[in-house]
């Protein structure tokens, strides 16, 4: 059953605990970004935990593989039940990664899940700054293996590219997918894009939407709807 994940990205933290609020109920796991987490740090993640919710911690570490390692260490001090690096920083980082989500966690604790960004959904063909690189959905594909390879739980993706990542990786391995459009609604800055329906169908077990819900005139309304389409896949 695939899960909904309501991206609150908020300037402050009372902006984003009141939408959680009014979503109390429908959804159960919020994600706090770049820029929420920027503005108000820990003391956000944690008022969202003690209202029940599950928490994605999006701040897609990239670094040397000794800054990553204690940054998903701290991640998993703080109780965050996902969190996520870049699988661009390769074994030696994803690894590292790992050993931090352990060391974080207390003998039998549930760490959090560790996934890798593969491509960024807002990034089309001609986007990535580098000669001759390879189409997105290819990319996303070959970094996928590798993530499974090097001891990930999931990855990041487009619902375009979860049938062939699932394919490729095994139904264990996870595939959140951000870049969900219901049919009628803007695109914004995203590229790769799918419905909620075709993203479920396509394999993703976590569907990651922002705007469309935050943006709505009841979210709960709409985190519903969503929901009833995600059913129905
Ligand atoms: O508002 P929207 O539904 O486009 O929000 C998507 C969320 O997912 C944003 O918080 C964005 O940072 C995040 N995200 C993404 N693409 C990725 C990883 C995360 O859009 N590859």
């Amino acid at each position: 059953m695939a899960e909904l994940v309501v991206a609150l990205d908020f300037k402050d933290a009372k902006s984003a605990l009141s939408m959680a609020e009014s979503l109390k109920g429908t959804a159960t796991w919020m994600k706090v970004g770049l820029e929420l987490f920027t503005a108000e740090g820990p003391t956000v993640v944690k008022g969202l935990k003690e209202m029940g919710f599950k928490v994605f911690l999006d701040l897609k570490f990239f670094d040397i593989p000794n800054t990553v390692q204690g940054a998903i260490r701290s991640a998993a001090r703080l109780g965050v039940d996902m969190v996520n690096i870049h699988a661009l920083g390769g074994e030696r980082m994803a690894k590292a990664a790992m050993a931090g989500c352990a060391e974080g966690v207390e003998p039998g604790e549930e760490p959090p899940l560790v996934l890798a960004v593969t491509m960024l959904t807002s990034m089309a063909a001609g986007d990535l700054p580098v000669d001759g690189a390879p189409e997105p959905s290819e990319m996303a594909l070959d970094l996928a293996v590798k993530a499974k390879q090097y001891g990930l739980n999931g990855v990041v993706c487009s619902g375009l590219e979860a049938e062939r990542i699932k394919a490729a990786c095994g139904s264990d391995f996870i595939a959140l997918t951000p870049g969900i459009r219901p049919a009628d609604s803007a695109g914004d800055d995203q590229r790769r894009v799918v419905t909620p329906a075709q993203a479920v169908r396509n394999g993703s077990g976590f569907l990651v939407v922002g705007r469309p819900i935050t943006g709505a005139s009841s979210p709960a309304e709409a985190a519903r709807a969503i929901l009833a389409e995600m059913d129905s896949a």
